[in-house]
C-alpha cells in the first residue's frame, strides 16, 4: 500500500471525526474552568477590550486573567448588555480580583488613553493590554464602501494602534510603592490568520489585521529597551459570536462535521485556547517573544488546503 492510501486508509469517518472533536472541546473546557490557576499573572494590572460577547475571546481571557491571579482587571465592551455578567462571574469565583467595567469604544482615543490613566491612578501599574474588540464584514470587494473600509480599518487596526501608543505610555511608569521598579509589560493585539494569507476574511478585514500584524513589530521595535513586548495572536476559525451564526447554520443542516476541516486538526477552536495563548503572552513564561505574529489556528496557515486523505 502507498503512503497516500495508507493515510487515505486510516482516516476516520466524518462522523467519528466531528464526535472526536465536540468530545475534545468538552475537555480543553472543564480544564480551562476546573484549573486553580497558578498564579501566573501575580500582581498584575491588566486591560482587556472586547469582553462583552458571552462566548468571545475576550471573555474567555477576562477570565483566566482573574483565575490567574490579576490585581485589578479594567474591562470594555462598546455593547454593555453582558458587562454586569462578567463583573459578577468573576468577582464570585475570584473575589480577590478587583473588577472595572467600562463601556466604551475601543477606537476611541479619549476612552484608551483614559483607561491607562486610571488604571495609574487607582492600580498604580499597568501590566498588560489585550487589545482584542474586533469586528468582522461580510460583504465582498465590489460591494465593500468605503463606509465599510474605513470603519472596519478603524474598529480592528486604529484601536489596536491607540492600544500600543497609551499602554505603553502608562506601562513605562514605574512605582515602586506598588512594586514596580521598572519599566514594562506586555501587549497583546488580536489579528487573524486573515491577516497572514488570504481565504479568510474579507478583502477590509485582512488588511485591517495584516496592519495589526505590522502594527506590533514596528512597536515593538520603536519601544525598545522599555522591556514592554507587544505581539499578536491570530485566531483561525473559532466559535464565538462573531462566528457563531456559521455554525448554528451548519448544525442546523447536519454538516456540522465540516466545519473546521481545512487545518491540519481538522477541528474549530474555542475561545479558550485564545485565551490560553493570550495568557502566555501576558505572563512572564514569554519574557524574550516580542514582535510576533502568533498563529493559533490548528495550523491553518502552515498548511496549504487540507483535502482528508490526500497529500497532493
Ligand atoms: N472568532 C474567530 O473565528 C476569529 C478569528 C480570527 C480573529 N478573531 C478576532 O478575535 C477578536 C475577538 O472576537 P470574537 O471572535 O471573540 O468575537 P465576538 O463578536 O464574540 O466578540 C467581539 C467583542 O468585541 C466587541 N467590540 C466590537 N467592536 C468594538 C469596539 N469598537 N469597542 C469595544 N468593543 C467592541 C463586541 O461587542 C464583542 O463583545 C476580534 O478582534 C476578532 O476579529 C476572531
Amino acid at each position: 500500500m502507498s503512503g497516500y492510501d495508507k493515510v487515505k486508509s486510516q482516516q476516520k469517518s466524518a462522523e467519528e471525526h466531528y464526535q472526536n472533536t465536540v468530545a475534545r472541546i468538552q475537555q480543553i473546557q472543564s480544564q480551562f474552568n476546573d484549573s486553580p490557576g497558578s498564579g501566573k499573572l501575580k500582581g498584575k494590572v491588566a486591560v482587556v477590550t472586547g469582553v462583552g460577547s458571552l462566548k468571545g475571546i475576550g471573555r474567555a481571557a477576562a477570565i483566566l486573567f482573574a483565575r490567574e491571579g490579576a490585581t485589578h482587571l479594567y474591562l470594555i465592551d462598546y455593547d454593555g448588555t453582558n458587562l454586569p455578567n462578567l463583573k459578577s462571574t468573576i468577582e464570585s469565583k475570584y473575589p480577590q480580583v478587583k473588577v472595572t467595567t467600562i463601556q466604551a469604544d475601543a477606537a476611541n482615543e479619549a476612552a484608551i488613553s483614559g483607561v491607562c490613566e486610571l488604571a495609574l491612578k487607582e492600580a498604580g501599574r499597568l501590566d498588560v493590554f489585550f487589545a482584542n474588540a474586533g469586528l468582522a464584514s461580510m460583504d465582498p470587494l465590489h460591494d465593500t464602501t468605503v463606509e465599510t473600509f474605513m470603519n472596519i480599518m478603524r474598529v480592528n487596526a486604529l484601536s489596536c494602534f491607540l492600544a500600543v501608543k497609551h499602554a505603553s505610555t502608562a506601562m513605562m511608569k514605574t512605582n515602586s510603592s506598588r512594586g514596580k521598579d521598572k519599566s514594562g509589560g506586555s501587549i497583546i493585539l488580536t489579528a487573524s490568520t486573515a491577516g497572514i494569507r488570504s481565504g479568510a476574511g474579507t478583502v477590509d478585514y485582512s488588511a485591517a489585521k495584516a496592519a495589526v500584524n505590522s502594527i506590533a513589530k514596528t512597536s515593538a521595535y520603536q519601544l525598545q529597551k522599555t522591556d514592554i513586548r507587544v505581539n499578536t495572536i491570530c485566531p483561525g476559525l473559532i466559535e464565538t459570536g462573531m462566528t457563531g451564526a456559521t455554525f448554528d447554520y451548519a448544525r442546523k443542516r447536519g454538516t456540522a462535521g465540516k466545519i473546521g476541516q481545512l487545518n491540519p486538526l481538522g477541528r474549530y477552536g474555542v475561545a479558550e485556547e485564545i485565551a490560553n495563548a493570550a495568557l502566555f503572552l501576558a505572563s512572564d513564561d514569554s519574557s524574550y517573544v516580542n514582535g510576533q505574529n502568533i498563529a493559533v489556528d490548528g495550523g491553518l496557515s502552515a498548511s496549504h488546503p487540507v483535502v482528508p486523505g490526500r497529500w497532493a
